[in-house]
């Protein structure tokens, strides 16, 4: 992979380069909640402007259906990426539209300019390589050079990712090297004890890590959602918590796989539950309660770990020499289920191993609850694409920017 120095060594100055980021930052109307991902590709952007490039940034926001949505545009992103860098961002209201050419036709050497969410066109995502290539045709039309810096959506065969890059001289920006090269820590030559913790709502997203896991972690220990699907798998009863019935067979295998193995199965022993899911936004104080994980009442849901997990997945943690940690362990947004996943990242604080927290969700946890991101190891800007560089897949928009 060519590095962004390289490409700028090679000369930039007055070039258009196009930058693909992962402007997907979570939202709450128009206003920004956590923009760690916008900083995550600032220092590349950064190097771009001072080598007098005229710096195109694109993403995508969201999941729109290949029609502009108001409500996922990158206006925010752009002006947000404006503040970091302490310049104006010129902003295009289409992708390779009108709008897309005056704007990066009025750029200068050492300016900026946002275009929209790239999924407002179904070419983005297309199944359909024509369709696909299409598109990156005409994106191709706005640049001279390409750099990939979007880690986060580096698994996903679409058109800016990974027909695009095909199109033009191309190299991967510090973003993508900085999180490539914790993710090979993780695979090659790992130090141990190897601790993984699971969390998040679908067992299902994350049946292909569990798999590969199996055969490389001393200890996988489970919570969030998908924490219900063993519980019940076990024999308990789980009220009315997440459960993917479907997945009970796979669970079965992956706890009998482990115990073959010997490795680690660790699963909550007590949970919080409430009998309603709480109101995120009001945030107001709930009824609810801690209960045996083998006890959960029915029609009761559970929301968190309970303290005794707590203690016990510190105590996992504490001689861990690597933790990958992807996916809350309770509805953190609300604080009377925030403390299973406060207490994951306490111990990933306290500990003197190497820990990544890999994932848009966590790594949002993580900030809005206040930890300091300079107490990990690496807060990873990729959720799913850091699960599939685990499970041992070829990505894309990593294959794209090797040759
Ligand atoms: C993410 O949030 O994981 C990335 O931005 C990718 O988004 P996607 O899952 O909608 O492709």
């Amino acid at each position: 992979m060519k590095t962004i120095d390289e490409l700028i060594a090679e000369g930039v100055t007055g070039k258009r380069v196009f930058v693909r980021a992962d402007l997907n930052v979570p939202l709450s109307g128009t206003t920004i909640t956590d923009d760690g991902r916008i900083r995550a590709v600032q220092p590349t952007v950064e190097k771009l402007v001072a080598a007098g490039a005229r710096v195109v940034v694109a993403s995508h926001l969201g999941r729109p259906k290949g029609a502009p949505d108001p409500a996922l545009s990158l206006a925010p992103a752009a002006a947000r990426l404006g503040e970091l860098i302490g310049a104006d961002v010129a902003f295009a209201t289409d992708t390779v539209g009108e709008s897309a050419r005056a704007t990066v036709a009025g750029l200068g050497d050492g300016q900026v300019a946002v275009l929209e969410n790239l999924r407002f066109n179904p070419g983005e995502t297309s199944k359909d390589d024509a369709e696909r290539g299409a598109f990156a045709d005409r994106l191709a039309e706005l640049a001279d050079l390409y750099v990939g810096d979007g880690f986060g959506a580096v698994h996903r065969k679409h058109a800016s990712v990974f027909d695009l890059p095909a199109r033009l001289p191309h190299a991967a920006g510090d973003l993508i090297a900085t999180e490539v090269g914790v993710l090979k820590k993780l695979t090659e030559n790992v130090e141990r004890p190897y601790a993984v913790v699971l969390g998040g709502s679908k067992v299902s997203d994350k049946l292909g890590v569990i798999d590969h896991l199996l055969e490389r972690a001393d200890r996988i220990l489970i919570g969030g959602g998908m924490a219900y699907t063993f519980l019940k798998a076990q024999g308990h009863e789980v009220g009315s918590s997440l459960l993917q019935e479907d997945q009970i067979p796979a669970v079965l295998e992956y706890l009998k796989r482990a115990e073959d193995k010997g490795v680690e199965f660790v699963l909550p022993v007590d949970v919080v539950v409430s009998e309603t899911f709480p109101d995120l936004k009001a945030k107001a104080p709930t009824e609810h309660r801690t209960v045996p994980a083998d006890a959960m009442p029915a029609d009761f849901i559970g929301l968190d770990n309970g303290p005794e997990t707590n203690k016990l997945y510190a105590s996992k943690l504490a001689d861990a020499a690597t933790v990958f940690w992807n996916g809350p362990m309770g509805v953190f947004e609300h604080p009377d289920y925030a403390e299973g996943t406060r207490a994951v990242a306490q111990a990933l604080v306290d500990s003197s191993g190497f820990s990544v927290v890999g994932g848009g969700d966590s790594a949002a946890a993580v900030r809005t609850l206040g930890f300091d991101e300079n107490a990990f190891g690496h807060i990873s800007t990729g959720g799913g694409a850091s699960l599939e560089y685990l499970e041992g897949k070829t990505l894309p928009g990593l294959a794209a920017l090797e040759d």
